[in-house]
């Protein structure tokens, strides 16, 4: 999708009927180049109408506002740019192999993705109308050590956000969002080879929004905030609501690390004080560390985990 693409698309969501003319006579282009491009719009899955005299209608208009994200990031005083992909395999992997083109703070967000990545070498089921993004971030030096934390801070700032927005959710460690039991949300932070001396790390965010239902594959483990709340989410706002909640609080986070954040991260924890499975190994959760480490105890011992697969016995 190119500029005029996104142009018509903007005049399409903003209005109820809008003719082929004027947006042709606005773009400075014909009505012939407007029909391709309606075309082409079509083939990328916008539900998009027409009537004789009144011109083109958006039928759907549950599409992200990629203007309003565009101008959101111009202003903004962490992210330096946005990049809308309409299907891509994977908005990690997109980064991973274009990393070297694009600045620090880049976001990638793509509709649709042929093979999402979970963590531990896991698929992510593509939802429709869920959010697929990934944040490019250039500044850190390569510290392994960050990397835990700086998750743990993205899930929270995801669950302030979904909060807003009237979502009762929580977080299991170390940054999935739950949502009545289920998950709503998955976080895939990775780090990548060094780029003249910076290290980068890619934190890949799939949240399940206005989809309906989830397939029956993961039904059991995963819901998605339409299922649980009977009504849709304006995508748009929340993408552009985490971007904002991200950059508020992201110095606090390179200034003091995870600690700054822990209390309120604890406050929304569903592990504490339940027994859980570690990687098959059942213990009991006794806090979360001052790096956002899972502190344990199994047979009177105290154990601290930073990584692995948790579920929790409710
Ligand atoms: C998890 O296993 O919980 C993490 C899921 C992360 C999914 C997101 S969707 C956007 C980004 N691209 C990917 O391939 N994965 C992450």
């Amino acid at each position: 999708m190119d500029e005029k693409d996104i142009f018509i698309l903007r005049k399409l969501y903003e209005n109820e009927y809008i003719s082929g003319e004027e947006i042709a006579s606005s773009l400075n282009i014909s009505r012939m180049a407007i029909n391709k491009r309606i075309k082409l719009l079509k083939t990328l899955g916008y539900k998009i109408g027409s009537l004789k005299k009144k011109g083109y209608i958006l039928l759907d208009k549950d599409v992200i506002r990629i203007w309003e994200i565009k101008e959101y990031i111009k202003s903004s005083p962490l992210f330096k740019e946005f990049i809308y992909l309409e299907e891509v395999d994977s908005t990690n992997t997109y980064i991973k192999q274009n990393q070297q083109y694009l600045p620090d703070a880049t976001l990638v967000y793509a509709e649709r993705q042929t093979r999402g990545r979970g963590r531990l070498s896991r698929r992510w089921v593509d939802l429709d109308k869920g959010i697929k993004m990934s944040i490019l971030l250039k500044l850190l030096l390569l510290d392994l050590e960050k990397i835990v934390p700086l998750t743990l801070f993205t899930g929270l700032v995801i669950n302030r956000v979904l909060r807003k927005h009237g979502v009762e959710s929580f977080i299991k460690w170390s940054n999935d969002i739950y949502l009545n039991g289920k998950k709503v949300c998955g976080i895939l932070s990775e780090l990548t080879g060094e780029v003249e001396g910076v290290g980068s790390i890619i934190i890949g965010i799939g949240i399940n929004v206005n989809a309906k239902s989830v397939p029956e594959e993961i039904k059991d483990i995963a819901t998605t905030l339409k299922a649980e709340t009977l009504h849709d989410f304006d995508r748009t706002m929340l993408i552009i609501d985490i971007l904002k909640e991200f950059e508020r609080d992201f110095s606090n986070f390179e200034k003091y690390g995870f600690s700054y954040f822990r209390d309120e991260y604890k406050s929304f924890c569903i592990n504490l004080r339940k027994e859980i499975l570690v990687n098959g190994e059942r213990m009991l959760c006794k806090d979360i560390g001052e790096n956002g480490e899972l502190v344990c105890e199994k047979d009177g011992k105290i154990i601290e985990i930073s990584s692995g697969e948790v579920t929790i016995r409710f």
